[in-house]
């Protein structure tokens, strides 16, 4: 039985159920579905629409339905359309007359865009908690580190010295910014569209402010045509997760790099590594090749919707429901991503000798060669072209750096003694640098953004 057999005479063309049902995934939204049919219902009653014994009845009916759905008890039927059609079809079912009065004032499109804005707030403040753990787990190895170093790259190619703790860290901050869009976005999604009916509202006295507040929404909708057609938050909500897979996707291309036998940086635990089939030596990284290969997924699931979105006119249109396998996967999947990765890091083993023995190149320390001859008064400019006339010397006459400095007129011992290895970061002294004193700072400081966002994420219930 369709929802509009008053209207369309005739059976629904069997291709046609087959593709327009959601079924198989807003089934998924059962228990937000019911949560917004239960502040529905109530409503219905504060607006006298429904008597006190009926909201009654309908409640116990939704909560059979909630006890059949959470027990695997409940029977789909070859026509429930979608969840709301099931849900609908079983509580008429089950409270017979009265629950024919269940969709008063209602219609699917407001239903499901409830259903949808429950269910992403509550997804996007768990993905924003995993993120935090990730970036405890970052914290934690960061801590660890102390004092080991590494080099520093700029197009993959050896720049400076800078801590392995600021490396780390460098991905936590990505990770915090992660984490406030999410929430910013939990923040702007927190309005309730109930009420809205199919686009205009409704000639019944409705109460949407309360169905909101019960719902837990921070308002309702100021527009019902809005209020239905409104997906920005799916986008918004596919953008911070495709952008945050973009960043694990950074952390996992370095992964992969640490742990080649050329770079040798990092040995991945055996539990977060796989073997090969055929080749017997091999301990491969694909959990950092999946962080970083699922990340195409969520962007295309973000540049999917925008595409879906981009034509529509108002109010709703049934392309709208191509709103949700995309949100479901890129949900889904970055709750797995971030499981996985922070199971990486928590036990990747760093090989701090091997970095550190890469961070003492002495070639590393040529900007700290022109930054001392700058601080005896040379422009920057021309330091700069006689410590690249020596690094260009040493490597063409094979004569180490240091003697080279030591012998220059302009520069001596003192000069070649920033060349030891180990010497150059400790002077990287500026706020947010890469040596041990910012680095320090920067470490409290870390702490302190988890804090807070800790319990900003729990103070937004
Ligand atoms: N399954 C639909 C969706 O996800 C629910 C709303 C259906 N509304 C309608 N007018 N057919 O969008």
């Amino acid at each position: 039985m369709t929802l509009w057999q008053g209207r369309l005479s005739g059976g629904t063309a069997d291709v046609v159920m087959r593709y327009s049902t959601s079924l198989h995934y807003d089934r998924r939204l059962a228990l937000d579905d019911l949560a917004g049919s239960r502040a529905h219902v109530r409503g219905l009653g504060r607006g006298g629409l429904l008597g006190d014994a009926e909201v009654t009845e309908l409640l116990a009916a939704l909560d059979q339905v909630e006890a059949e759905l959470t027990s695997d008890a409940f029977a789909f039927a070859p026509d429930d359309e979608d969840i709301h059609t099931a849900v609908e079809r079983r509580v008429t079912e089950l409270a017979g007359d009265v629950g024919a009065k269940l969709h008063t004032g209602r219609s699917r499109n407001d239903q499901i865009a409830t259903d949808l804005r429950l269910y992403a707030k509550r997804e996007l403040r768990s993905v924003a908690r995993e993120i935090l753990a990730l970036q405890e787990v970052l914290l934690t190895r960061a801590k660890e580190a102390g004092d080991a170093g590494l080099p520093g790259y700029t197009h993959l190619q050896r720049a400076q010295p800078v801590l392995l703790a600021h490396h780390l860290l460098a991905h936590g901050w990505a990770l915090a910014r992660d984490l406030d869009r999410l929430m910013a976005t939990v923040k702007r999604l927190d309005v309730s569209p109930l009420g809205a009916g199919a686009l205009a509202g409704s000639s019944l006295p409705l109460d949407p402010d309360g169905v909101a507040e019960e719902l837990g929404f921070g308002s309702r909708f100021e527009n019902s045509l809005d209020a239905v057609s409104d997906r920005d938050f799916v986008a918004e909500a596919l953008f911070d997760l495709a952008l945050l897979g973009v960043h694990l996707s950074r952390m996992g291309e370095e992964l992969v790099v640490w742990s080649t036998e050329e770079f040798g940086f990092a040995v991945l635990d055996d539990a977060f590594a796989t073997g090969s089939s055929m080749l017997p030596q091999k301990k491969n990284p694909d959990v950092a090749e999946l962080a970083r290969g699922k990340s195409g997924r969520l962007i295309g699931n973000l540049t999917g919707l925008l595409a879906t979105l981009k034509g529509l006119p108002l109010a709703y249109n049934r392309d709208l429901q191509e709103d949700k396998e995309p949100l479901f996967d890129s949900v889904d999947q970055t709750h797995l991503a971030l499981a996985a990765l922070a199971g990486v890091m928590t036990t990747v083993t760093f090989n701090t000798d091997r970095m550190q023995e890469a961070a003492g190149d002495s070639a590393l320390a040529a900007v700290d060669l022109a930054e001392w001859l700058v601080q005896q008064g040379m422009p920057f400019r021309q330091a700069h072209a006689v410590v690249g006339g020596l690094v260009h010397d040493s490597i063409e006459r094979r004569v180490p750096l240091e003697e080279l400095v030591e012998a220059h007129p302009a520069l001596g011992s003192e000069a070649a003694a920033l060349l030891e290895p180990g010497v150059a970061v400790t002077r990287r002294t500026t706020p947010g640098s890469a040596g041990p004193l910012a680095v320090s700072i920067q470490l409290e400081r870390f702490v302190h953004r988890l804090e807070s966002d800790r319990s900003r994420i729990d103070g937004e219930q």
